[in-house]
């Protein structure tokens, strides 16, 4: 089975289970500071998970787009990828335990509808229980009827604390025990296995996660579990490329027919002759291409070269695999032809992979272009430090000449590393990771940190700023006029900011403007309302909605004042928001200034 016909036949399956099919969000989460970017499939349906009434229904089912960058040390090995696909399934307080896990295991096993994997190879876990929820018996009920029902010995069921069989996206929000199931691919172990040797083969790789069905009744506050929520859910997640890799019965994700094409290129580009270890090429091979994939991605979603935020991860992933590429002796500009192979294989996954063919491919040049001339500085500049340090007979730069190297040069923190390890020098990544983050905006400070996975959530201050986002769009549209239009949207508990189409600075007078109306609006204390509409009827209310290709057949507008057609402000937005402008405060403009050619920012706050 080619992993296209994988991807149809998830989907098929689960709309014949009756389930409506999202299409992916956009890989940079909007709304949610807490994460750079989605890091799974739930991610954008947590305000659904909280309760919100999902215009597509209580079944739902998507690949979802997602970055892990937590392991880009890993890359590399068969199994570690910056980007992947995560098939999953949700019930938002419709069926619970019993369909998803029998779903699981037909999808998994079932020969003409699901992917005919071994059922004798398959290993499942519980949760063991702790003061927070009790021992989840009854998946592990579920699990035994089925394997009897197949005749596969039962000895396959494990029970493993919260550390194991526990899912949430970070402190806050929806979570719950889950039930993981592994795939054996050694195929060594089809009678079952005792948990100790269960526990060791796991260990050592031999057992592969292919899914895991969370169910999802609990809220978590700063860490702690604090209540049950409104419905009891089901979100699971399955890794779409190592489902490919078992299916296709290969010992590697870069061996499936998602990376083959790609590999095969850069094998071809790889210098004749070039005297370095087999694994070296096989690793450096890896990177690029993982690398390269993560980044057209992220670029077909609109994520631009910085050296901040989103924008970082994707400079970083660049100067990897260029660095990479060059331990290869790829020729120059080799990675916009691997990053082309990407884009055919996404273009008819992903509308804007097809769109954006030719922009993926100018970033990608000129990113490339401008690493190599820094490059040149910035050897000069670490050879001046070498000298230093030598004359100096000290062997840890000093930190803030680790940052300019960084900042001034572009050069990745851990091409630094690299390049003082062959100089047996050292640098203090601590220390540089405190200068990174006051580098990074104030409220960005501690992104990397963030970045491991975390969730905004419902903190009041967010959906505050997150109402005011709202008033502050209309506030501008109105005062600037209609060409106004948002590009991106980020909050924090510290302030919200919003960026948006205009090509000039705005005067005092109409910063004013737009502060009084918004203040005007929080006075006159109008309701936020919501209606779930069918897509067309929704546009034709006049709702704003600057990403309409996300959205499915029918949509959630939120509008403030008591009634659709004369409201304030309109948009197709996802939740959550406050019940009353009154609630809000007084709000305040602290920075208007150009993030790029035609793109303005606002930094505002709630006093
Ligand atoms: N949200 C769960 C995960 O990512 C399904 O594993």
């Amino acid at each position: 089975m080619m992993s296209h016909e994988i991807r149809q036949k998830f989907l098929d399956f689960f709309v014949s289970k009756d389930h409506a099919i999202l299409k992916s969000a956009p890989i940079v989460p909007e709304n949610d500071a807490s994460v750079l970017f989605n890091i799974a499939g739930m991610q954008p349906l947590i305000p659904y998970l909280l309760g919100e009434p999902h215009p597509q229904g209580k079944r739902l089912a998507n690949l979802q787009k997602c970055i892990r960058t937590i392991d880009i040390e890993e890359v590399g090995d068969s199994r570690h990828l910056t980007f992947f696909e995560m098939m999953g399934n949700w019930s938002l307080g419709d069926y619970f335990k019993k369909e998803a896990i029998e779903w699981s295991y037909e999808l998994l096993t079932d020969k003409d509808i699901g992917f005919g994997l071994d059922p004798n190879r398959l290993y499942v876990t519980c949760f063991e229980g702790d003061i927070d929820a009790p021992k989840d018996e009854e998946s592990a009920k579920i699990w035994e009827n089925i394997l009897k029902k197949n005749n596969i010995s039962t000895n396959r069921i494990f029970f493993l604390p919260k550390k194991n069989n526990w899912w949430s996206a970070g402190d806050n929000g929806p979570c719950g025990p889950d039930t993981e199931m592994f795939y054996d691919i050694t195929g060594k172990h089809t009678e079952g296995l005792d948990k100790e040797e269960y526990i060791k083969l796991d260990e050592r790789g031999e057992l592969v996660e292919i899914w895991n069905d969370v169910f999802m009744e609990y809220l978590k506050k700063d860490g702690k579990i604090i209540s049950k929520l409104q419905n009891k859910n089901v979100d699971t997640g399955s890794g779409f490329e190592r489902i490919v890799m078992m299916v296709q019965g290969v010992n590697s994700v870069y061996e499936t027919d998602i990376f083959k094409p790609a590999l095969d290129k850069i094998v071809s580009l790889t210098k004749k002759n070039i005297n370095i270890a087999a694994f070296e090429i096989a690793r450096s091979s890896r990177v690029i291409a993982d690398h390269v994939r993560t980044a057209v991605i992220m670029l077909s979603d609109g994520v631009i070269f910085s050296n901040t935020d989103q924008g970082y991860i994707l400079r970083r992933l660049i100067r990897r695999a260029l660095r990479h590429a060059d331990v290869l002796g790829l020729p120059e500009n080799s990675l916009y032809v691997i990053a082309d192979i990407f884009t055919d294989y996404y273009k008819d996954v992903y509308d804007n992979v097809a769109k954006q063919k030719e922009t993926i491919k100018v970033f990608i040049n000129g990113e490339e272009k401008k690493f190599r001339k820094a490059l040149i500085q910035g050897i000069k500049e670490f050879n001046k430090i070498v000298t230093y340090n030598k004359e100096h007979n000290t062997e840890m730069i000093d930190s803030q000449k680790v940052f300019t190297l960084f900042e001034s040069y572009g050069f990745p923190i851990e091409m630094i590393e690299e390049l003082a390890s062959e100089h047996k020098l050292k640098i203090n990544k601590d220390e540089f990771d405190q200068l990174f983050k006051i580098h990074q905006e104030n409220s960005r400070a501690g992104a990397l940190i963030k970045f491991k996975g975390g969730l905004a959530g419902d903190g009041i201050m967010e959906v505050k700023y997150h109402t005011a986002t709202h008033l502050l769009h209309q506030a501008l549209r109105t005062v600037l006029g209609e060409s106004v239009q948002q590009k991106g949207s980020n909050i924090t508990t510290e302030r919200l900011r919003f960026d948006f189409a205009f090509d000039r600075k705005m005067t005092d007078e109409e910063k004013v403007k737009v502060e009084t109306i918004v203040n005007e609006k929080i006075s006159e204390a109008l309701p936020m309302n919501m209606v779930t509409l069918p897509k067309d009827e929704a546009i034709a209310s006049g709702a704003l909605h600057f990403f309409a290709d996300k959205y499915g057949d029918m949509v959630n507008v939120y509008y403030i004042g008591e009634n659709l057609e004369d409201a304030f402000s309109k948009e197709f937005c996802g939740g959550p928001h406050v019940k009353n402008t009154s609630e809000l405060g007084h709000f305040k403009i602290a920075k208007e200034e150009a993030v790029s050619q035609g793109v303005r920012r606002i930094k505002a706050v709630l006093e």
